[in-house]
């Protein structure tokens, strides 16, 4: 049952809400307002009664919104987010990304490019340049590594497409720290089929174990939005924590160093690139190795602010240090989707193709399930 008090905040709510609304298109039309084609005019007209003339959000007092407006002043909450997205909401409204009715639908009370002025007004209340902006956080590729710092959940599965069966799966746990940090925790599990030996009749068995547990940590050293680049360093540490007898882990620790690159073309395309090297502890368990990893991609979006569709293809190269090692080379065509209406939650599914040595290496279909948790929990924004 709703008790009164609530059913009288609720009202109150609406009836300001709507007051708010119905105050928007009144103001744009008055004539003897000033001519909203900057953004400090068009903010003060249509956003600061709610979104407060500072940013931070009018009083409460006066809203008396269910769901406040954010902090536009707060750096680590308005950098991430790409100027698309924010005038997504602001052109159909709230509801349109998942978002509260509380922040309306400007669409038919202002143009595309008045909307893209407001934002641009937004945009002023974060004066810390250190934050990397949410342009450069580029759609995730399967394999390569990516150079923006995320708060990201994602889980990872390869499967091989012929040979004796492996699932493996890889659950990664990414935080941010600071404006331009991050440390992650990788957790890989999975189940092989083996030859069984003692059997020795050609049968096989099936195995199950954990991977090798691995931390890293990464930093964005360069951004640019302008130029649309963004550049990290990376380092991790591999702990021999799979059962590599069953093959599940190197057997020994490894070091990771890595520098990632993404880089925004021109018509919606994008690159991002990953070299590093793999240095082992024992060299009796595992090879040192060098790896090039590159995914060019594209976005598109259905309709003008929908749904993003992002193909991307990868080609990685690893050799490891041994002097008469090949190099390796894969393909992999990959295609990531959005699947929620906040765009927060993603799957992205694609097929590795080996390039070479295709006698000994099989291809394989792999796909993750990503989760963007900064922007809401797995049931929010559908
Ligand atoms: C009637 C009140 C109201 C008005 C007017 C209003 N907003 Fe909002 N806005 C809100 C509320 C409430 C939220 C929080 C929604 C939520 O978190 O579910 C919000 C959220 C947003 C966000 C959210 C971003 C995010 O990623 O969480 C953006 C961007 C935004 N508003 C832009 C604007 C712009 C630009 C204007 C003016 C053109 C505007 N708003 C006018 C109430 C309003």
């Amino acid at each position: 049952m709703i008790r009164p008090s609530r059913l009288h905040r609720c009202e109150s709510s609406i009836t300001l809400f709507i007051a708010a609304v119905s105050l928007v298109p009144l103001t744009l039309v008055a004539a003897e307002e000033p001519v909203l084609d900057n953004g400090r005019a068009v903010y003060q007209a249509a956003c600061a009664s709610c979104h407060g003339s500072s940013g931070r959000g009018a009083p409460p007092s006066l809203l008396a919104l269910d769901t406040p407006p954010p902090d536009f002043t707060d750096c680590d909450f308005a950098n991430r987010e790409p100027d698309s997205d924010w005038m997504g909401i602001t052109y159909e409204g709230g509801p349109s990304r998942g978002f509260s009715e509380f922040m309306p639908a400007f669409q038919g009370a202002l143009t595309v490019e008045q909307v893209q002025l407001a934002v641009n007004h937004i945009r002023t209340f974060c004066t810390d340049q250190r934050w990397p902006r949410g342009e450069l956080n580029l759609p995730r590729p399967l394999i390569t590594n990516k150079a923006f710092p995320e708060d990201e959940a994602v889980i990872t599965t390869l499967i091989d497409a012929g040979g004796l069966g492996s699932i493996l799966n890889k659950f990664v746990w990414e935080q941010r720290f600071g404006p331009r940090s991050q440390w992650e925790v990788v957790v890989p599990f999975g189940w092989l089929e083996t030859v069984d030996v003692i059997e020795d009749d050609g049968s096989t068995r099936w195995s199950s174990s954990m991977g090798d547990i691995a931390f890293a940590l990464k930093h964005a050293f360069y951004h640019n939005h302008e130029k649309g680049s963004i550049v990290a360093i990376a380092g991790e540490i591999i702990f021999p924590t799979g059962d590599d007898e069953l093959g599940f882990g190197n057997g020994t620790t490894v070091f990771e160093p890595f520098i990632a690159w993404g880089q925004i073309l021109p018509a919606n395309f994008f690159f991002q690139t990953q070299l590093g090297a793999e240095l082992t502890a024992d060299k009796d368990k595992a090879e040192n190795a060098a790896f090039l990893r590159c995914a060019l991609g594209w976005t598109t979006t259905t309709g003008q602010f929908g749904r993003a569709w992002s193909p991307m293809v990868e080609v990685t190269a690893g050799r490891e240090f041994a002097s008469d090692a090949d190099i390796r080379y894969s393909i992999v065509p990959q295609i990531q989707i959005t699947l929620n209406k906040r765009q927060h939650i993603m799957f992205n599914i694609g097929v590795r193709e080996p390039l070479n040595e295709r006698d000994v290496r099989n291809s394989q279909v792999v796909f993750y399930l990503l989760w963007d948790w900064f922007d809401g929990t797995l049931l929010e924004g559908w």
